[in-house]
């Protein structure tokens, strides 16, 4: 069990062994971006702020090499390695610019 922080949200997921980060929100009532929960649409794409992930097989036009490399995830791919902070990539500035000072 892996407790993960979403930056818009108030509480922390709880999220057991084998369970993607977006499987564990939704159960929780959380409103989290989604559409296809099979990594193909991009939608739940989310940044990955601190700790580890392992992703399953995703569609690389749903997220490519690039935005992987600088951080990103799809949270209905992202089974937890280790307790993490990320935040759902809404467009703000934290999530256009992951290496910017806050
Ligand atoms: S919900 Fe479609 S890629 Fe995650």
């Amino acid at each position: 069990m892996w407790q993960v922080r979403v930056r818009q949200f108030d509480d922390v997921l709880e999220v057991a062994a084998g369970d993607t980060i977006l499987e564990a929100a939704l159960d929780l009532g959380h409103d989290y971006p989604h559409t296809c929960m099979g990594g193909t649409c991009g939608a739940c794409k989310t940044l990955l702020i601190s700790g580890e992930v392992d992703m399953k097989p995703y569609a690389h036009f749903a997220l490519t090499d690039a935005e992987r490399a600088a951080g990103y995830i799809l949270a209905c791919r992202a089974l937890p390695l280790a307790d993490c902070a990320v935040a759902i990539a809404d467009g703000s500035e934290e999530t256009l610019n992951p290496g910017a000072p806050a």
